[in-house]
């Protein structure tokens, strides 16, 4: 299989494991997405920004494309991924969408939201990147970057975040390497994701829609253009195979909304409420009390406190509106037990 180990952009013969070449990090500038386009175009591997975090794309047509996408990873072949798309007219190709999906693709595509639908007859996404599902995950990214990306590859391109299966997803080129090092073809580096957090997913399934997971799109907008709430994803609903409890795992454990630090411990604070420990990291999500600034910090201020080796990261309470019930969400399958 063409893309399941390190393959060289130079495109020599492949190698072992403990010989395998560090894979091409390069600007998100035109050329670089050139070659990313190309590449994606020949089955390959390809790590890029978005606005919500960095994906590891591949084209979502090609069975033995996505294939990789679940070897580099390390990923159950039962979680399907999103397909991204360069405009809304590309993704409705896709998908049969209902009045609301219809509603919620105008007032936030391109953006943070990622709407799961029917498969539509002339649905390209393979089996294999929707396990086997009759539904598909569909996101027309907001990162011009990504756009320009989707556009030059004229495909649609299956992406879930570009960590390993259950790991921290990346917000920076420099996470990626660290998560996938040898194990894609390129890495674009676009800067940090400005959103921080992944994608709002909703099904639109028929009856009401569905908040399958808070992300970087707040609910609140969502539920003022559908003019009702949304329903919640519930208890063992097949359809988010994805949703596993703990998943963002960190190395040290987390304890959530703390009020003080204890002896040894790190402290993920927000809003200055935990106050900085002597001896061990300090680190402030939004120093302001901004939910939005949080988000944005929140993957890699998590890897900092992690690499300061502490046993244990006390967290501040984090509001629960807007982006903050999305960050919640995250710290909480952080801190489960893991499986
Ligand atoms: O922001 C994002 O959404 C990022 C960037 C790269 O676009 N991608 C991302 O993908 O977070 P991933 O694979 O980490 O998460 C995709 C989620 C999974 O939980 C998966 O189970 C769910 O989407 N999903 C995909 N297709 C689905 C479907 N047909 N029905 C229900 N859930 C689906
Ligand atoms: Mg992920």
């Amino acid at each position: 299989m063409k893309s399941s180990g390190a393959i060289q952009v130079s495109g020599t013969e492949e190698q072992p494991i403990s010989d395998r070449p560090t894979t091409a990090v390069v600007p998100a500038d035109p050329q670089g997405i050139a070659a990313a386009a190309a590449l994606l175009r020949d089955g390959r591997l390809v790590a890029f920004p978005t606005e919500t975090v960095y994906g590891i794309g591949a084209d979502a047509s090609s069975g033995v494309a996505v294939a990789g996408i679940y070897a580099a990873k390390q990923r159950p072949r039962f979680n399907p991924l999103i397909a991204h798309l360069a405009t809304p007219e590309a993704a409705l190709v896709q998908g049969e969408f209902d009045r609301e999906a219809r509603r919620l693709c105008e007032a936030f595509w391109p953006g943070p939201l990622t709407l799961v639908v029917p498969a539509s007859s002339a649905c390209t996404v393979c089996d294999l990147a929707r396990a086997g599902l009759p539904s598909v995950a569909l996101r027309v990214p907001g990162h011009p970057l990504t756009r320009a990306l989707l556009a030059a590859a004229g495909l649609p391109i299956a992406a879930p975040s570009a960590n390993r299966s259950g790991r921290i997803s990346p917000t920076t080129a420099a996470h990626v390497a660290g998560e996938l090092e040898g194990r894609c073809d390129l890495i674009l580096d676009g800067g940090p994701a400005g959103v921080g957090l992944e994608s709002t997913i909703v099904a639109c399934l028929g009856g009401v829609p569905k908040l399958l997971r808070p992300g970087g799109l707040a609910r609140e907008p969502i539920e003022r253009v559908l003019g009702r709430p949304l329903a919640d994803k519930g208890d063992g609903a097949l359809i988010a195979p994805g949703m596993m409890t703990s998943h963002y795992a960190p190395l040290a454990r987390l304890r959530l909304d703390a009020v003080d630090a204890r002896v040894g411990e790190a402290v993920l604070d927000f809003g200055g409420q935990i106050g900085g420990a002597s001896g061990t990291a300090y680190r402030d999500l939004s120093a302001a009390g901004l939910v939005e600034e949080a988000a944005a910090h929140l993957f890699s201020l998590l890897r900092e406190l992690d690499d300061s080796g502490a046993g244990v990261i006390a967290v501040a309470p984090i509001p629960d509106h807007g982006l903050g019930e999305a960050i919640r969400d995250r710290l909480a399958r952080a801190a489960a037990p893991r499986n």
